[in-house]
């Protein structure tokens, strides 16, 4: 393994937003007395910075702390803030309203560890944000809290419970919104019946959604990454799935999805990353996955899919993930793929001892051999005794003609 080219792709995502601020004032920084370009940042938002315990002893426009993260402008007299992340807050923090009101100028607001209370934004602020992120954050959100920022172009909820009746309250308003995370919420909901056409990046991953998915979803023509995983949903793929055709990542694992497995999948070429494990889904398993050049992970395991596995020694081996396992009538033919392979499946004209399926099949990849190994074991055996049965025969003969 080879380390990382640059030091960016070590450093904390603070760091990197810092370097970004830092080199976009270098100028100002390397030649502080030659201009009037030495702005520094409103006193109000300094005092603002103070009351949420982000040292500012020196200016976090020229040179911010290393533990917050300080994005600012470059206006005149004062220049003011555009990003701000706070992480790691001691518990004692409290936002106050009045510090939060000064903080209009922000774009992009960021908590990531950060167990405050959630107090009402001032709508100045709450309208200003087209980025907000919280991740292990406050110790509990609301639908009606997370609406009133309609600016958003990105919003990102992780590891912090939400609680609201339906997802359409956080995301009705919400008209510019491209990239929606809310994970690990135990969000119980079911998916809104129409989503906004913009979206690229839809991960509700690990929640309590209930329902199925909306067949609208197929309008979402810019739609690169959709994770449903780990959630309660059931139902089938909606025929016209295909249409998704901007779609590189897919998951709908474990959940109790079931039917088949659409054809029209096959006109999403650019797919990367298919996760349909852990369901109900039945069916054959379509062909069209070895035609998709750009494919690395497939997961189809712990289904219900039966017939003949379509694919080649060579499709799987190009592939970084293939599973196929914990499916009880899905066989593969083994005058095509070895079963060397330990794909988790049977050979389709088997009889039972060659049974190939694993007890556990999470493991199905790395799985040792249980029979061929005894197997070689007993025939070794039963070579080396014939062998001296043989040798026995052949010399009480010898004895006998030399006597
Ligand atoms: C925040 O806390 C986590 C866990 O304790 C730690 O790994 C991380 O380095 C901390 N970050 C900063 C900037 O203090
Ligand atoms: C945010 O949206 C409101 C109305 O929804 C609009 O009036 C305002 O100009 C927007 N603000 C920004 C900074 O885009
Ligand atoms: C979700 O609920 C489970 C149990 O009900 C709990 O253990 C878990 O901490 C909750 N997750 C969050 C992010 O609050
Ligand atoms: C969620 O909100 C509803 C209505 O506001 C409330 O009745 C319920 O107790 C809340 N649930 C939790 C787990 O806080
Ligand atoms: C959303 O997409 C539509 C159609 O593709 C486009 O006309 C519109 O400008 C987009 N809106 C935003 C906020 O990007
Ligand atoms: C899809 O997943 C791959 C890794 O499996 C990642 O490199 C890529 O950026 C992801 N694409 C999108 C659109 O999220
Ligand atoms: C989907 O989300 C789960 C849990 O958040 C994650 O483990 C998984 O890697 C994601 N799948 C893809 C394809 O990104
Ligand atoms: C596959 O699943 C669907 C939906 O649950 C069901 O209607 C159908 O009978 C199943 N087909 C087979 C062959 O099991
Ligand atoms: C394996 O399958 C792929 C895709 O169907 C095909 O292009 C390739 O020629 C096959 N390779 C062999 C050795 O049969
Ligand atoms: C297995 O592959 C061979 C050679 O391609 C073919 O003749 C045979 O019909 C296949 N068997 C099954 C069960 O698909």
């Amino acid at each position: 393994m080879k380390p990382p080219p640059s030091s960016l792709n070590s450093a904390p995502f603070f760091l990197l937003l810092l370097h970004l601020a830092v080199s976009s004032v270098a100028p100002t920084t390397e030649t502080p007395s030659s201009s009037s370009s030495s702005s520094t940042l409103d006193p109000k938002q300094i005092e603002a910075l103070a009351s949420l315990n982000i040292p500012t002893a020196r200016d976090p426009c020229i040179q911010p702390s290393p533990h917050k993260a300080t994005v600012c402008d470059r206006s005149e007299p004062f220049r003011h803030l555009v990003s701000l992340h706070l992480f790691n807050c001691s518990a004692d923090l409290s936002l106050s309203f009045t510090a939060l009101k000064s903080l209009s100028s922000l774009h992009s607001l960021s908590f990531t560890n950060c167990h405050t209370s959630p107090i009402r934004f001032p709508s100045d602020l709450a309208l200003s944000l087209t980025y907000f992120s919280c991740i292990l954050s406050f110790r509990r959100l609301t639908g009606v809290w997370l609406s009133r920022f309609v600016n958003l172009t990105d919003l990102t909820v992780s590891f912090t419970p939400v609680n609201t009746t339906g997802l359409y309250v956080i995301l009705g308003n919400m008209h510019k919104l491209k990239t929606l995370t809310i994970s690990h919420a135990n969000l119980t909901s079911s998916l809104p019946r129409h989503l906004r056409q913009n979206l690229t990046h839809v991960d509700l991953s690990d929640n309590k959604l209930k329902g199925n998915i909306p067949p609208s979803i197929t309008l979402l023509e810019d739609l690169e990454y959709l994770n449903l995983s780990s959630n309660g949903l059931h139902g089938v793929i909606p025929t016209q799935f295909g249409d998704l055709i901007s779609l590189e990542n897919l998951s709908l694992a474990s959940n109790s999805f079931s039917g088949s497995i659409p054809d029209s999948i096959s006109a999403i070429t650019g797919l990367v990353h298919v996760d349909l494990s852990n369901n109900q889904f039945n069916g054959t398993v379509p062909r069209f996955f070895s035609e998709l050049k750009g494919l690395k992970v497939l997961k189809l395991e712990n289904n219900e899919l039966h017939g003949v596995l379509p694919f080649n020694a060579s499709f799987m081996k190009k592939l970084d993930v293939f599973k196929v396992g914990g499916n009880s009538n899905l066989c593969y033919n083994h005058s095509v793929i070895s079963s060397k392979l330990k794909l988790g499946i049977a050979p389709c004209d088997s009889d039972s001892s060659d049974y190939d399926e694993g007890d556990n099949a999470d493991d199905t990849g790395e799985k040792k051999d249980q029979h061929h190994g005894p197997n070689k074991v007993v025939l070794g055996v039963a070579i080396g005794l014939s062998s001296i049965v043989f040798l026995i025969v052949f010399l009480i003969l010898l004895s006998k003609w030399c006597g």
